[in-house]
């Protein structure tokens, strides 16, 4: 059964360094590593003041990096062919665009958080797949944020100006995807790409920043993640119409947040698009509390009924699904998956189910053959054992 496999650290640090010393005639000083994530349940909420409980995949993207004497930065990855060229001038978001935005547009947000960059040379190189609805676009952000702490010499425990340097990579990393890249993100890829431990899920309310850890135990199943091969954007704006639906929902309820709202409030909208979109953030922030409590209480089958009634209102109230998204989503459970759901953003990507070990093998099948007679691409598949967030990497292997 193939699977796409996330790559032994070790080989990885390896081949990240190695192509930074070809690249750049020299080696880094040090590797930054910055995970992709699944959310299990909670999409849409985060910039509703919601709850959201994704989990680090073990999936990561890793940044070569070492500092020059000059004001040079050369950005290079092993997954895009432009290297992107400039110096410390050039670190404003308007000179700043296409995947550079996300590595680049982080060291503008951390000088503008206080940070001093140096000029720098940079190698990326990546297992989380691109598109795929995995929060690429914040592991790289965050590989580059934690590669920058290590060049300066700091640990992610420090603080800078009182505040933990955790939450300032999460900050910088929002500010270069929302004011760099453009795309109006609500900041649950980038928190958990940075707090995630190997093993949790990380519970995050995004009214008040709590963030808590959650054992997460299948009791013999495990995490499936079926990319579809349709290609998602943020910033082609979907993303943002389901946004500014959300914000004129609060709105005409005269609430700051959807979070503030009950059913009943919702259900009185006039408008029924901005309706459907209102329910389907205030029962997703429902769902994701009872999936908490079923999974301490192993209630698997209200763990399935949480997962079922997201989809369906993805589907049908916030309309972010796709084809592809429902058909994995259904042969999933009907070849054997407890419960399964997209996940992400939406309009295309990944979907997420959770799968009796024993059973594995006959889901991956029947979703293949699913997609086959249907002429779709071919999916690929993930099993993720939750990993842990970014860190500083390999510096006294490599003697810097
Ligand atoms: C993308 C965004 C997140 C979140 C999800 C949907 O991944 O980056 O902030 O809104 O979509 O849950």
């Amino acid at each position: 059964m193939p699977l796409l496999e996330p790559g032994s650290p070790t080989d990885l640090i390896a081949t990240t360094t190695a192509a930074f010393t070809e690249r750049f005639g020299r080696p880094p000083r040090l590797v930054g590593r910055a995970p992709g994530r699944v959310n299990l349940i909670g999409e849409h909420t985060d910039y509703n003041r919601g709850l959201v409980l994704p989990v680090a995949l073990p999936h990561a993207t890793w940044v070569a990096v070492a500092p020059r004497a000059d004001r040079q930065l050369r950005l290079s990855s092993a997954q895009q062919d432009a290297l992107w060229t400039g110096t410390l001038d050039d670190l404003e978001p308007a000179a700043i665009t296409g995947w550079a935005a996300y590595a680049a547009g982080v060291l503008w947000a951390l000088r503008e958080e206080g940070l001093e960059i140096p000029g720098l040379d940079l190698h990326v190189h990546s297992t989380v797949p691109l598109g795929a609805g995995l929060s690429s676009s914040a592991a790289l952000e965050c590989a580059v944020g934690v590669a920058l702490v290590g060049l300066l010499g700091r640990s992610l425990e420090d603080t800078h100006d009182g505040v933990p340097l955790r939450d300032v990579l999460v900050r910088a990393g929002i500010r270069a995807e929302t004011e760099v890249a453009g795309a109006p993100t609500g900041g649950m890829d980038q928190t958990v790409a940075v707090h995630a431990r190997a093993g949790s899920a990380l519970l995050i309310d995004f009214d008040d920043g709590a963030r808590r850890h959650l054992d997460l135990d299948l009791e013999g199943r495990v995490l499936l993640v079926t990319d579809t091969r349709v290609s998602h954007e943020l910033t082609d704006g979907g993303y943002a119409a389901r946004r500014a639906d959300c914000e004129a929902a609060a709105s005409a309820l005269g609430l700051d947040s959807l979070r503030r709202a009950s059913l009943e409030d919702v259900e009185g909208l006039t408008d029924e698009r901005v309706r459907r979109r209102a329910r389907h953030i205030v029962t997703e922030i429902a769902r994701v509390q009872r999936t908490v409590d079923a999974l301490a209480q192993r209630a698997w089958s209200e763990v399935a009924r949480c997962f079922l009634d997201s989809h369906t209102s993805m589907r049908d109230d916030f309309e972010i699904s796709t084809d592809e998204l429902d058909t994995a989503v259904s042969v999933a459970v009907e070849a054997g998956a407890l419960a399964a759901r997209m996940t992400g953003g939406g309009f295309g990507g990944s979907t997420v189910a959770i799968v009796p070990e024993e059973r594995l093998s006959a889901v991956v099948r029947a979703i293949d053959a699913a997609f086959t007679q249907r002429s779709y691409a071919a999916p690929s598949h993930l099993v993720v054992q939750p990993g842990a967030g970014a860190s500083v990497e390999a510096v006294d292997a490599l003697g810097g």
